[in-house]
């Protein structure tokens, strides 16, 4: 399971790195990163000059980050901008108050969000970005639904076995009733944004 997400995460970041990449070769001066959390992109890639990257995540999350990234002395390699905001609330307001231009092309990325909305929170977002995106601006993020994720699948497997362990162990020791019973991605409701 662990070998299984840390390939996931392995190929995930580099094909979001290479889309980024390729964004700015191209028209793309502004990139966004929405719900960045612990992203290190604009410390780790090479940015051409000049690129100007945003950052929305909730304040506390931003804070965070701030404080490590303060103590290990890092420098962003472009002109990097923070934007603590609810991406419930009005982040474009606050993207715009920044900096970011609505008449210039963006490379948007949300990585690791989109796949735990609601589609009328997912809606919500894409059209947000639509609203300010001039052409030749691009997006990417992750879409799998739950249910089809190959990874939720061998978890799926791999638990099914713990499950039976536990089932056999239920016999002998009186566990609860849904001890090491794998959840049922499809059937769980969507996580909201926090
Ligand atoms: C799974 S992490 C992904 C972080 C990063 N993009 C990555 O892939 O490593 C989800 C991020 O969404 C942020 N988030 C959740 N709800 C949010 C909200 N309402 N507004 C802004 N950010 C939010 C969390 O703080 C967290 O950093």
């Amino acid at each position: 399971m662990g070998a299984a997400f840390y390939a996931h995460g392995v190929i995930r970041t580099r094909f979001f790195d290479e889309f980024l990449t390729r964004a700015v070769a191209g028209k793309c001066r502004q990139v966004v990163l929405l719900a960045a959390g612990l992203d290190t992109r604009a410390f780790r890639l090479t940015w051409p000059k000049p690129v100007r990257l945003y950052e929305i995540d909730l304040p506390d999350v931003l804070a965070f980050k701030h404080e490590v990234l303060t103590r290990s002395g890092a420098s962003p390699r472009c002109e990097r901008t923070v934007v603590p905001a609810d991406l419930r609330a009005d982040w474009p307001a606050r993207l715009e108050k920044a900096g970011f231009s609505a008449d210039q092309p963006a490379a948007w990325l949300t990585e690791g969000l989109m796949l735990y909305l609601t589609a009328s929170q997912a809606a919500s977002l894409l059209c947000a970005v639509s609203r300010l995106s001039a052409p030749v601006s691009r997006l990417s993020f992750e879409h799998a639904p739950m249910a089809a994720n190959d990874l939720l699948v061998q978890a799926r497997h791999r638990q099914g076995r713990r499950f039976r362990r536990c089932a056999d162990l239920r016999r002998s020791r009186a566990l609860p009733a849904n001890a090491g019973r794998p959840r049922d991605a499809a059937s769980a409701p969507p996580r909201t944004l926090r």
